[in-house]
């Protein structure tokens, strides 16, 4: 977790890094801090709390200087306090470092560094990072790099800078992310892109285990073996307006409403001239298809749960064992990883530490690895075989809407293209499944209008509870996960999804008077069980708010409130229900007067295991 962002060139560096630290303040923001080099040597202001804090101090009082980094964090060794803040230095305060990730041995380095005598202000990882700098310092801060990288293990990257050494900036990218960007007579290093975008556009997705030199020259790249690499420059097309609110409240909402065209995007883009589906970046024939016996999803969060509507689209139409986990689980299982194995990984951000765990083991293990990700040029893409990037645009809040969405759609397109190949899907349900997919995009919009008030009125009754429950049977029960979730992440509520037929083998006893339970009914294979159930908890005193396409007065006789939502085939209801139950967790989160996009004690982007 965490950002990183440095900066060499002409221009105010503590102008240029707080401007990026805003852009990366979704990878954590418990504290914040910058080092800048000037005359006085390095000066380093740091503390807990949100980056603004920081910012309104350096404006009493601004740091000159045109070399330095600065750091927003999420915190993982020691509590968010202005010690634990970034950036971290030396005892004589001449080498200042900026880190994201996790340093596994650091407690073994620590003592090490101990017995020589070194001493720790702060209960970080990075800590020994700078004292490890110190102590092979000899004036040469490369060599310095080189031969302290050589003692860690884990994920980070890093920004360094010295004061001996005022015109360079050494950054190390090993597993975390890390890019270099290319301005005239300036260069930059951040954890993202969005950070350095309104500065430049040209970009390096440094490798793992490269370690880059920054000067007023220009950049040197050695990789890990320490030879010098060329890497290549791409061209950022895409646009830094697109990360900002246009006149929304929050992201969150802004992103709600941006999911017809983010699925449009993903949808048509992949349409070939006769409106037929093409998968570029996925190589997947019949041979291969015929030759699996398995597949594994994996993922976390709300991947997760696209995952596991992608499981049962995929068993359906590839009539193949489909197997999803969640990733920080993925290694304790007996998994059966093997070369006939295709494991389908799903990450928004594309650098969530378990998820990329899973997809090295099972790398490892032979399988074949198709990822789904939002984010081009993501260390999940990178590692991946196959590739089905989510065209959603960068998603900025915390609690993940449109990647979602998307997700699904990735997993219905796959599905259907696999299932048409391998043979296993008979042309004119393809044919018809496709049709209505192109529709989908307009049935979102229209539920979208069709329950936006409602969800308002829905929060108002809910925002109080300590608790809800989310039920649903068979695709509905995914729903309930993703819902629960979303509203448990920004509103601070206790929201629990059961299976809705489990509930009576226990959970039921916590039914009581008014207690809030969110029915999703839109299958109607399994529509008149979920009436039963239903029953069952406002027999005991529920307050009950359906969730259908059905028109059926069974639901309104056993529901206080019933939202009607378009209706679409079985399979592809989860894109239309989720609508209902990202506004609604939404406006439960404005009206409690949470921090919407940026929730306590969340990340955007997971880094760490
Ligand atoms: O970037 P990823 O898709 O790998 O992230 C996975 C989860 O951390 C993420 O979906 C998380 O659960 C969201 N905050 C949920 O809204």
């Amino acid at each position: 977790m965490c950002g990183i962002v440095g900066y060499i060139g002409e221009n105010q560096a503590t102008e240029v890094i707080l401007e990026g630290l805003q852009k990366l303040e979704y990878r954590g923001y418990d504290s914040s801090g910058v080092a800048i080099h000037n005359t006085k040597g390095l000066v380093v202001k740091k503390m807990a709390g949100r980056l603004s804090n920081l910012i309104s101090s350096i404006e009493k009082d601004p740091i000159n200087g045109n070399l330095g980094i600065g750091h927003t964090r999420w915190a993982t060794h020691g509590v968010p306090s202005d010690e634990n803040a970034h950036p971290h230095t030396n005892k004589a305060g001449t080498i200042a470092v900026v880190h994201n990730g996790i340093i596994e041995n650091y407690m073994t380095l620590k003592k090490e560094l101990m017995e020589k005598g070194y001493e720790f202000k702060s209960d970080t990882d990075t800590e020994i990072v700078v004292n490890l700098l110190d102590m092979y310092y000899e004036g040469d801060l490369l060599k310095a790099v080189f031969k302290a990288v050589e003692r860690l293990r884990g994920a980070y990257a890093l920004g360094i800078i010295s004061s001996n050494n005022p015109d360079e900036l050494i950054a190390v990218r090993k597993e975390s992310p890390l890019i270099l960007g290319i301005g005239e007579g300036e260069l930059f290093v951040a954890s993202d892109i969005p950070a350095i975008l309104n500065r430049t556009r040209r970009v390096i997705y440094l490798e793992n285990g490269d370690i880059v030199r920054l000067s007023r020259e220009g950049y040197t790249i050695y990789d890990s073996e320490k030879h010098v690499v060329q890497r290549e420059v791409n061209e950022i097309l895409w646009d830094v307006e697109a990360a900002t609110k246009d006149g929304f409240d929050h992201f969150m909402i802004k992103e709600i409403y941006q999911q017809p065209s983010a699925i449009k995007d993903t949808l048509f883009r992949r349409l070939d001239d006769n409106g037929d589906i093409y998968l570029e970046n996925i190589n997947i024939d019949k041979k291969y298809l015929d030759s699996i016996n398995k597949i594994y999803v994996v993922a976390c969060g709300t991947a997760y749960h696209a995952g596991l509507v992608g499981k049962h689209v995929l068993e359906k139409f590839l009539e193949v064992p489909v197997i999803a986990e969640i990733a920080s689980e993925f290694r304790y299982g007996n998994n059966f990883v093997d070369d006939k194995t295709l494991m389908i990984v799903i990450s928004q951000s594309g650098e969530t530490a378990d998820t990329l765990a899973a997809l090295r083991l099972a790398k490892a293990k032979g399988a074949r690895i198709l990822s789904i990700t939002n984010v081009v040029g993501s260390s999940v893409a990178r590692e991946s075989d196959d590739i089905f990037y989510t065209w959603a645009g960068p998603e900025i809040a915390v609690a993940s809407t449109k990647a979602y969405t998307t997700q699904l759609v990735a997993f219905y397109m796959m599905a259907l293209n696999f299932g048409k190949l391998k043979g296993t899907l008979d042309e004119k349900l393809y044919n018809d499944y496709l049709q209505e997919l192109k529709e989908i995009s307009e049935k979102v919009g229209y539920t979208l209008k069709k329950v936006e008030d409602l969800a308002k009125e829905v929060a108002n009754k809910v925002k109080d509870k300590r608790s809800l429950f989310y039920i649903g049977r068979g695709l509905d029960y995914y729903t309930a996960m993703e819902g629960a979730l979303k509203l448990k992440e920004i509103s601070y509520i206790q929201a629990e999804a059961f299976a809705a037929g489990e509930l009576k083998h226990g959970t039921i006893a916590l039914i009581e008077e008014d207690t809030p339970v969110i029915a999703i009914a839109t299958q109607q294979e399994m529509y008149e069980k979920m009436v039963s159930n239903i029953k069952e908890v406002k027999a005991r005193g529920a307050y009950t708010i359906g969730i259908t396409s059905i028109n059926n007065a069974d639901l309104e006789n056993v529901c206080d409130k019933v939202i009607y939502i378009e209706d679409t085939i079985s399979n592809y209801m989860p894109l239309l229900s989720a609508i209902f139950l990202q506004l609604l967790a939404y406006y439960t989160a404005v009206v409690k007067g949470n921090d919407v996009d940026k929730p306590r004690n969340l990340a955007k982007s997971v880094t760490v295991e």
